[in-house]
C-alpha cells in the first residue's frame, strides 16, 4: 500500500477512535502497519502479545474495543469486559490450535482422567476454555503447570507447545503432561532443514524459537547455538539483553517489524511464514469495524457470547491472570 494512503488511514482511524470512544489493541503478529502506537503516529493504543493483550483489556476505561489479532483473543477481552463492545476486524480470523479442540473433547479427557487438572492453552475457544480448570500463555505455561500439586497434568491443545514444556516441567518437577493433538501451522512449519540451513549461511546468528516449534526442531536448531525457547516476550527480552548483533527467527514473520523497531542496529533473519488468520485483519477492516460502531453493522464485527460461557470461562482467565 502507497504511504500516502496508509497516512489517510492513520489519519481517519485516529479520529474515529476519538469520535466513538475507542482504543485499538494489536498483537505483535499484525501486519507492521498495525503495530505502530498512535503516539508514534500509528492508530494502536497497545501492542503486545497474547498475555499483554489480556492484562490490557482487562485495564481498558473505553467503551469499545477494536481488537486486532484472533478470534479467540478478541473473545478473552470480551470474557474480562462482559460489559464493553468488543468488535474484531473479521471475524473469520480464527486458529489452527483454537479449532483442533472443542468443549466436549474436553469433557471427555476430564472423564478419562478424572481428577487430573486441565490447563487450557489460550489459544481456544471461549467454549473450550469454560470447561478448563485455568488458562496459560506461552509466558506464563511453566509457572502455571508447576504450580498444581499433582504428578499429571493435562495440557491441550498445542501437542509441540506440550513436548517442550514436559522436556522442561520433567526435569525440573519429574511432573507428567498429558498431550491433546492440535498444531499452529504456522510454527511447525520451521523444520530442520530451514533453519539448519540459515545456521550454515549465518554461524555468528542467535536463535530465536518460539515454544509452538516442534520439539525435534528445538532439540536440533539449540544444539552448539546460543539462543532462546520462549514465549514472544521471551524473545523479545532476549534480544535486549544479549550482545549479538544478528538471530535467526523461528517465530511469525511480522514480529520481525517489531523486533527491526525495538533494535534497529540488529539483524533479524527468519523463514518468513505468516499467519493466514492475523493477516485477515488490516487498515480498511479496522477502519469499517470502527465506523460500524452505534449502527446495525456493528453486528458484523461484534464478539457476543452465551452469559453461562461468558461466566465458565471468565475463572480459568482470571487465574491465568494471576501468574502475570
Ligand atoms: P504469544 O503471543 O502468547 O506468544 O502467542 C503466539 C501465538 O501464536 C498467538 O497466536
Ligand atoms: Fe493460531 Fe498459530 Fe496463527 Fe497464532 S500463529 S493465531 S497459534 S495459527
Amino acid at each position: 500500500m502507497r504511504n500516502e494512503l496508509v497516512q489517510k488511514y492513520f489519519a481517519e482511524i485516529r479520529q474515529l477512535k476519538k469520535d466513538k470512544g475507542a482504543v485499538i489493541l494489536s498483537h505483535y503478529y499484525m501486519p507492521p502497519e498495525l503495530q505502530i502506537l498512535e503516539k508514534d503516529g500509528g492508530v494502536a493504543n497497545f501492542i503486545g502479545d497474547s498475555l499483554g493483550l489480556s492484562v490490557e483489556a482487562s485495564r481498558v476505561e473505553a467503551a469499545n474495543i477494536i481488537f486486532c489479532g484472533v478470534s479467540f483473543m478478541a473473545e478473552t477481552a470480551k470474557i474480562l469486559n462482559p460489559q464493553k463492545h468488543v468488535l474484531i476486524p473479521d471475524k473469520e480470523a480464527g486458529c489452527s490450535l483454537a479449532s483442533s479442540i472443542t468443549s466436549t473433547d474436553v469433557q471427555q479427557l476430564k472423564l478419562r482422567y478424572p481428577g487430573v487438572p486441565v490447563i487450557a492453552y489460550v489459544n481456544t475457544f471461549a467454549e473450550t476454555k469454560a470447561e478448563c480448570d485455568i488458562c496459560c500463555t506461552s509466558r506464563n505455561a511453566v509457572a502455571i503447570a508447576n504450580s498444581f500439586e499433582t504428578d499429571t497434568i493435562i495440557f491441550v491443545p498445542d501437542v509441540f507447545m506440550g513436548q517442550n514444556l514436559q522436556a522442561k516441567i520433567e526435569s525440573e518437577t519429574g511432573k507428567k503432561i498429558i498431550l491433546w493433538h492440535g498444531y499452529c501451522e504456522v510454527h511447525e512449519q520451521f523444520s530442520n532443514i530451514s533453519l539448519s540451513t540459515m545456521k550454515q549461511m549465518y554461524p555468528d546468528a542467535e536463535m530465536l524459537l518460539h515454544w509452538e516449534v516442534p520439539r525435534e526442531t528445538v532439540d536440533e536448531s539449540m544444539q552448539s547455538r546460543k539462543g532462546v525457547l520462549g514465549s514472544t516476550n521471551d524473545i523479545l527480552k532476549y534480544v535486549g539483553n544479549s550482545t549479538s548483533k544478528r538471530f535467526i527467527l523461528a517465530s511469525e514473520c511480522d514480529l520481525g517489524a517489531s523486533l527491526r523497531g525495538m533494535y534497529p542496529d540488529r539483524e533479524f533473519i527468519t523463514p518468513c511464514i505468516k499467519c493466514p488468520y492475523m493477516k485477515k485483519i488490516n487498515l480498511a477492516n479496522t477502519m469499517a469495524a470502527l465506523q460500524s460502531i452505534g449502527s446495525d453493522a456493528e453486528a458484523l464485527y461484534e464478539i457476543l457470547l452465551p452469559p453461562e460461557i461468558l461466566a465458565k470461562a471468565y475463572l480459568p482467565i482470571k487465574r491465568m491472570l494471576d501468574f502475570v
